[in-house]
């Protein structure tokens, strides 16, 4: 069994280090744990690698997207302006564009694909019920956060997706006419409009799928993984 001490016991400098941190955090139990900790795995197939390849692209997402906010100015006047300048100038800015937004479409597919395997699985049954709702909303916001980038661009593509897509989104009962108007910021598309999506788009929807992904991953480590397909 592998303990923090006997892994560190070759380097003076990082077992130095381990010590002086566990002597102030208490660090060497909780890792000890981790270590020997016992994953009970039936049956692993290789489809039980979407639910990580999911959190691997969100990683990418979070990386790319940090580059991306050093450039891109949100408004009708430079929202356009500033991703041409992104593509044409900025060194590899093309690149850190293109992995975001492939990626973005790659996450929806791994996404689907983790449900089904889950759903084909029968691993939403009891104990999981739990987590499977968790995944509910885990997969509507990575289909908002998508939406709310879709637009980012505002050009032709971008503002008529949002047309309609903001449209849709007022077309329910009661609600939907408060909901478009609050998505807009008034009645048209406008620099409001880029204001609200970007706000969204890189704080409150990868907090809240950040913070999803950590207890989805906190039950999934308590649980252990179901049979598998
Ligand atoms: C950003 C989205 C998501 C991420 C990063 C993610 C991540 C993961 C990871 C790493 C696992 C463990 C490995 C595996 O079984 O694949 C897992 C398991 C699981 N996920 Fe997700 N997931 C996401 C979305 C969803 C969705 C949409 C659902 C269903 C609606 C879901 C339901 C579950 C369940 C029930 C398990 C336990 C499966 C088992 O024990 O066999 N997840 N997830």
């Amino acid at each position: 069994m592998p303990y923090i001490d006997d892994l560190v016991a070759g380097n003076p400098a990082l077992r130095g280090l381990v010590n002086w941190l566990d002597d102030r955090l208490d660090i060497k139990g909780p890792i000890d744990y981790q270590l020997n900790k016992n994953v009970y795995a039936p049956s692993i197939s290789w489809t039980n690698c979407f639910g990580g390849i999911s959190f691997t692209l969100f990683g990418v997402q979070v990386l790319t997207g940090i580059l991306l906010a050093f450039y891109y100015q949100p408004g009708s006047n430079t929202s356009f302006e500033s991703i041409k300048y992104i593509m044409d100038t900025v060194h590899m800015g093309w690149l850190i564009r293109s992995i975001h937004a492939w990626s973005a479409n790659l996450l929806i597919g791994t996404v689907f694909f983790h449900m089904a395997r889950v759903y084909f699985a029968g691993a939403y049954k009891p104990p999981r019920e739990f987590n499977w709702i968790v995944g509910i909303i885990l997969l509507v916001l990575t289909i908002v956060i998508a939406f709310t980038g879709y637009l980012l661009p505002w050009n032709q593509l971008a503002y008529w997706a949002s047309q309609v897509g903001t449209h849709i989104a007022g077309t329910p009962p009661l609600a939907g006419p408060y909901v478009e108007y609050f998505l807009k910021g008034g009645e048209d598309l406008t620099t409001a409009t880029i204001n609200r999506f970007y706000a969204l788009h890189m704080l409150v929807l990868p907090a809240l799928i950040g913070l999803l992904i950590g207890a989805h991953l906190l039950m999934i480590r308590r649980q252990g993984p179901s049979g598998g397909l």
